[in-house]
């Protein structure tokens, strides 16, 4: 019988089980068993890679394939034990770029094979696109990487007409990729060049793009990775890897679109540049004050509140505060007050990050409120409490044209009656800009470590029972 059609058959499973996986990953409550589902499409998929071309003769090849198996996944599961929550951004940047530099050494390996064989343009055209995309996503991604970190500054790489420059390099790289696919008779020096510029573009696209840009061109990356795949794909005539590229660059895309939308930002303005690389807006008054509330006063405030709003955000994550938030939310609640989440989708460091956070204290799902029916929440709520959020809370974003945030949408937490703010500083959120929410007449700073000040306040409030 044919062995082919059983590998065709675990690529089916492998397909429908990261397909099946990527749905239930839809709501918190499956979302556990679709991760798991996804992994074991994978698993068999690359089980299936692995024996698939090997027919008879393994070649000797087996034993370097595995060994780099045991390799990549002993390292990529002490990353991933050792990774924090929030450094996760980081992790997803730098295993993009594995995949890029995947696809762009494919590529490479591929288009010597060619040599001077006479093949058509359109084959020509699949492996260089596979190298071109795998290229610039891996040097791309570590770039992002580094960025993240912290290691590079974005404006000492930026140059005064960096979106001019970047145009006539893709210009540069697309003539090239029409060249190299045109003839295979080029040989090896113009393709090491090429390769150099597909590099060099990938570094000189993230450069300008900073700040809280950097989770959009992560994802956009990602679908470049994606899309690189499934070209390789294309050129082994390997379904799975069409499928499993097609479904990267896809979620990549619409996740990328999702998030512009989130910060009423078009994507080529996000390409172009600017955001959080830019001076902020208008000054804050240096003069102005702002107030502080003493536990005692805010424990009052809240257990006699009959709607009241938590807005967790960056710093939440940081502090480890989420049960105690939950423990806090809990006592408020056996008090009669109907407690809610506003949830802002770029809280924290990633997508879904507040309520991954937030799953993991067992906060029911139904009392997460997305943006828009957290702020028509708002209209009617007595208290807020908004814990190591910042950006997701300026109100520049609605005020001040000026501002490097202007137009994103916000949580519009000074429309309740009062709001209570607990962070450690008058420190900047990831945008570096100022809040002028904090000297609002009717909000409250509550300075400490997140978890020790909610600590502190669950013993007020149990103490006022
Ligand atoms: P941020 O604006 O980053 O503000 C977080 C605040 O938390 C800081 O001002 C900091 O002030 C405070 N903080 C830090 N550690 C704390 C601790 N231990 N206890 C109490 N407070 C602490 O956070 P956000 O409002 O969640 O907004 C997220 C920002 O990140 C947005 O600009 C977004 O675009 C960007 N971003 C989002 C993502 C995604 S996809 N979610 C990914 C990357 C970037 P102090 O220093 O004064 O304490």
């Amino acid at each position: 019988m044919n062995t082919a059609i059983w590998f065709d058959l675990a690529y089916l499973m492998g397909s429908v089980g990261i397909v099946w996986g990527l749905k239930r990953m839809s709501s918190p409550d499956s979302a556990g068993a679709g991760n798991t589902l996804a992994a074991l499409g994978m698993g068999l998929a690359i089980l299936a890679a692995i024996f698939y071309p090997l027919g008879d003769a393994d070649n000797g090849n087996l034993a370097w394939i595995l060994g780099g198996l045991a390799l990549g996944s002993a390292a990529g599961y002490i990353l991933a034990k050792r990774v924090a929550m929030t450094a996760m951004p980081q992790m997803v940047s730098l295993l993009n770029g594995m995949g890029g530099a995947t696809a762009m050494i494919l590529g490479l390996v591929e288009y010597l094979r060619l040599g001077s064989a006479t093949t058509d343009f359109g084959s020509n055209l699949t492996v260089v696109f596979a190298l071109l995309v795998g290229a610039v996503s891996f040097s791309g991604s570590v770039l992002a990487y580094l960025k993240l970190e912290g290691k590079v500054d974005d404006k000492k790489i930026t140059l005064s007409f960096h979106s001019v420059f970047n145009l006539l390099l893709l210009a540069l790289v697309l003539g090239g990729t029409m060249a190299l696919s045109y003839s295979t008779d080029w040989g090896i020096g113009l393709l090491v060049l090429f390769t150099l510029l597909a590099l060099f573009y990938g570094l000189s696209f993230v450069a300008p793009i900073g700040g809280a840009d950097m989770p959009v061109v992560i994802s956009l990356l990602n679908s470049f990775t994606g899309i690189s795949a499934a070209t390789a794909g294309f050129v082994y005539g390997n379904l799975m890897m069409i499928v499993g590229g097609i479904l990267v660059g896809a979620s990549g895309t619409i996740l990328t679109l999702m998030m512009c939308k989130a910060m009423n930002r078009s994507l080529w303005n996000v390409i172009v540049g600017g955001f959080g690389s830019v001076a902020a807006g208008v000054a804050t008054d240096t003069n102005q004050q702002v107030k502080s509330v003493g536990l005692a006063d805010a424990a009052i405030q809240l257990a006699y509140s009959k709607t009241v709003l938590v807005v967790p955000g960056y710093g939440l994550a940081v502090a480890q505060a989420q049960k105690v938030c939950k423990e806090l939310d809990e006592l408020l609640e056996a008090n009669g007050v109907d407690l809610r989440y506003g949830i802002h989708p770029v809280a924290g460091r990633m997508p879904g990050h507040m309520n991954v956070l937030l799953a993991e204290a067992d906060v029911p799902y139904p009392k997460l409120l997305d943006l828009e029916e957290a702020n028509d929440f708002l209209n009617q709520c007595d208290a807020v409490v908004v814990i190591g959020a910042n950006d997701v809370v300026n109100p520049a974003a609605e005020r001040d044209p000026s501002s490097s945030i202007y137009g994103m949408p916000v949580l519009k937490v000074w429309q309740a009656k009062n709001t209570i703010v607990m962070k450690r500083s008058m420190g900047k959120g990831y945008a570096g800009i100022e809040n002028p929410l904090f000297f609002e007449k009717n909000t409250y700073m509550l300075f400490g470590d997140a978890k020790q000040t909610l600590q502190a306040l669950v013993a007020e409030v149990k103490g006022l029972g």
